[in-house]
Formats: C-alpha cells, structure tokens, sequence
C-alpha cells in the first residue's frame, strides 16, 4: 500500500462533500463569558531571538491575571503535529499554514494563543492574518539582531550552522524577511525577559485585548 505521505495532496483543496456546521456557541459568546478577547500573538523573529522565553513570560503573567491562554511553539509543535516536516521551504510554508489554522480554531474557542515559530516568510503571515478577523492577528516581532542570537546560542545550532553540519539554518544560509509593521515590536538585546513580558502586556491592555470593562463578570 502506498503511504499517504507519498502521493501530495493539495491540502487547500476542500471535497464538494463537506459541507460547514455552524457552532452553536459563537466565539463572542465565549469571549463575554471569558471577560476578555480571543486573538493570536503571533511571534516571530530568529531562533535564538526569545520568542519563546517571552511568549511563555507573557502566557503566566496572563494565567496570573485570569486569561484563558495557550503557547504553541515551533520545536515543540515540529514534535507532533508538524514532525513529519522539514526545513526546507515548502516545509517551513506548510508548517506556518497549519499553525494559521490550529490558531485560528484556539481563537474560536475563546483562547488568546501565543505562537512561538521563526516564520520566515512575510507572505505567510500575510496569509495567515487573512485567516483571521481584523484585530485578531498580532504580529509580535521579537527584534534581536542575528549577531546577538548567535552569540547567545542556546541550542548550539548556529556553531552546527557555521560548520555546515546543519543545512537551510533561519538568518545563515535560509532567509529571515523581518516584519516591516509589526503590531508589537520587542527588542531584547540589553532588556530582562520580564521587561520584554510587560511591555507585551501594557500593550495588550493598551489594545483592549485584556482588561476590558465592558467584558466585566456578571454581577460587577
Ligand atoms: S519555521 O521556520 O518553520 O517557522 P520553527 O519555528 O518551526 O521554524 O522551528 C525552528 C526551531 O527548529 C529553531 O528554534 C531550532 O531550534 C530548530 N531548527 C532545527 N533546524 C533548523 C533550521 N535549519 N533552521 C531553523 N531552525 C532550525
């Protein structure tokens, strides 16, 4: 029998037999209920910039705060759901595209989800914010200059890089296209992680995201 992984599909390619059933809960429903809005923080920046550090920073201080949240990050995600993708660049393409969709199924059921992935290519944030509504998709660009990833290198990959021990490495011999009008730009170099997580917060609040009064509980 021929492996399913074999033969490609066009994944974006719907059958004429499936047809949408609408929820019976709506996700402003969830998000009245919740007391605060559903979107993605969508990080990007190099491996070694601190997406992860500070999504995960921010993710506590938002349990702390009572915000139904969820990371998904990139190394573990390419554990399950996306192990069975590489880092070429139409795996690297697939990758975000499923991101995009678990994401926007985290905002549907009322979750403010962190993704924590390089996601290299601006157009595939393009698409990925078109999968969403206006005001759901935040692009946070975890701004550390490739010199300071590498010197950090916390995995050892930029010194495997350099040798060619790894091939197609994000910023060495694989392209990085940084955002040009992020939502949340964070720069680390010279700032703690807490720093960085209360910068995203106060901007949180500053977008309404969380914090909104009008959310309030019933009774209050
Ligand atoms: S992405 O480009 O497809 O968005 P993703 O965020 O999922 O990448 O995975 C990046 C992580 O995989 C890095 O933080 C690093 O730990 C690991 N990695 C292994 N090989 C590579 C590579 N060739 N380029 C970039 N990251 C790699």
């Amino acid at each position: 029998m021929m492996s399913p992984y074999i033969e490609k599909k066009d994944v974006t390619e719907k059958s004429s037999d499936v047809v949408w059933h609408e929820a019976s809960v709506s996700s402003e429903e969830r998000n009245a209920l919740n007391g605060h809005k559903s979107v993605v923080l969508w990080y990007t920046g190099l491996s070694g910039s601190g997406k992860s550090t500070v999504a995960n920073a921010v993710d506590r201080k938002l349990y702390d705060l009572g915000v139904k949240s969820y990371v998904l990050d990139g190394d573990n995600v390419r554990h399950g759901l996306n192990g069975d993708l590489s880092f070429s660049d139409v795996d690297r393409v697939e990758n975000i595209r499923r991101v995009g969709e678990v994401a926007k199924l985290f905002v549907d059921a009322g979750v403010l989800v962190s993704t924590a992935f390089i996601s290299p290519f601006a157009a595939d944030r393009v698409l990925v914010r078109k999968l969403l509504q206006e005001g759901q998709f935040l692009e946070v660009f975890i701004d550390t200059p490739l010199e300071v990833c590498e010197q950090r290198d916390p995995k050892g990959l930029y010194k495997k890089a350099r040798t060619g021990e790894i091939k197609n490495f994000t910023g060495i011999d694989s392209a990085y296209e940084a955002p040009t009008q992020p939502e949340i730009r964070v720069t680390t170099a010279g700032k703690s992680v807490e720093e960085c997580a209360d910068f995203v917060i106060s901007q949180l609040k500053q977008r309404e995201v969380i914090e909104v009064k009008r959310f309030g509980c019933i009774g209050v």
